[in-house]
């Protein structure tokens, strides 16, 4: 184990390991995964990753167990999510089988690096896929390069399992109704960038975005999804422009399992009134209950008490517990690297 990391207080950054592990599409084919000790990538100066945004990344975690054992959850889902967003802006597409041998050679290249038990720490997987091939005129690349890195990593929001405040900023659209908001691709973040630094600015955790058409419903919870919980029902909003969260998909099946009813629906700004409890949720955020939603342009606010609620706090313990091992995966979701 490294031992110069305080693991317990990490924030969620950038930490540099061992190595990261890369593969190229050079005219419809994949090449040999290589292993590299370097931070860098050698980019022609027209790639189309850096002038036309051919670039979509994912995010998932390892955790390990009190038994010493690794666990990824549902990398699966990341790798199929991965392969949409390459479908979305057209890059060449990872098969399954590639994305886990590459995720399980960098885990195990970095096992050093992944926090210790009982530390609240994880491993974060990074994988990156890149338009690499130079164009000028707008199509898609001819060589493509799929990276993934790693790090460990603490909470996103610094404080952890406690409330957040969030801010309604209805002057910014982070995604439109039928553009990329689906794919986890840079774009959606470089939209995002200046409405959240504001929202940090003001004192807020991060923005919460309406939808765009219409600015009725509630979308995306920056990097996260949103869901909320009143009268036993777990209710996430229905929309084509937010990122569909592996977290929250968890959460619907976690909740049904709990007897609670699931509903993924429009979700209209002021049903915020009537919610019991509301939080944020993803592979960084976890879950993130919401103390307050301040909506900037009307100064509404919208408030779910003083401390985390029961159900977040039952299916936040549900959620950690099967990923650190400690309940039944009854679903399936933890895959063991040997
Ligand atoms: N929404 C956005 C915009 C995100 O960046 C993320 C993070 O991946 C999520 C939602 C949550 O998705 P997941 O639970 O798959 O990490
Ligand atoms: C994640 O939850 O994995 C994310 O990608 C969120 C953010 C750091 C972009």
């Amino acid at each position: 184990m490294i031992n110069n990391i305080e693991w317990s207080k990490l924030p969620f950054g950038y930490v540099k390991t061992h190595y990261n592990v890369r593969c190229y599409n050079r005219d419809g084919k994949w090449g040999e995964v290589e292993i590299s000790s370097s931070e860098y990538i050698n980019i022609h100066m027209a790639a189309t990753a850096l002038h036309y945004g051919q670039e979509a990344f994912e995010g998932l975690k390892v955790f390990r167990g009190k038994d010493g054992k690794l666990r990824v959850f549902r990398w699966d889902e990341n790798a199929k999510r991965l392969i949409n967003s390459a479908k979305g802006v057209m890059m060449a597409e990872p098969p399954m089988e590639l994305f886990l041998e590459m995720l399980e050679k960098v885990v195990k290249l970095n096992e050093d690096f992944v926090p210790p038990y009982g530390t609240g720490a994880s491993l974060y997987i990074r994988p990156l896929l890149i338009g690499t091939g130079p164009q000028v005129g707008v199509s898609p690349a001819k060589e493509y390069l799929l990276l993934i890195f790693v790090g460990p990593v603490g909470p996103y929001f610094k404080d952890g399992f406690k409330l957040v405040k969030m801010q309604i900023a209805r002057d910014v659209d982070r995604a439109a109704p039928l553009g990329t908001g689906r794919f986890k691709v840079g774009g959606n973040y470089a939209a995002s960038l200046s409405s959240v630094v504001r929202a940090h600015d003001e004192g807020y955790g991060s923005v919460l975005y309406l939808d765009a058409k219409e600015k009725r419903y509630i979308d995306e919870a920056g990097p996260a999804n949103f869901f909320a919980i009143k009268n036993n029902v777990y209710i996430t909003p229905d929309s084509t422009s937010i990122l569909p969260s592996i977290t929250n998909m968890s959460l619907q099946q976690l909740a049904k399992d709990l007897g609670l009813k699931v509903e993924a629906r429009h979700v209209p700004v002021e049903e915020l009134n009537t919610f019991e409890e509301a939080g944020a949720c993803g592979t960084a955020a976890v879950i993130t209950p919401i103390g307050e939603i301040v909506d900037r342009e009307t100064g509404n606010r919208y408030t779910f008490g003083d401390e985390p609620g029961p159900v977040s706090k039952k299916l936040y313990e549900t959620l950690q517990g099967i990923q650190y091992g400690e309940i039944p995966d009854m679903h399936g979701w933890v895959h063991i690297i040997e």
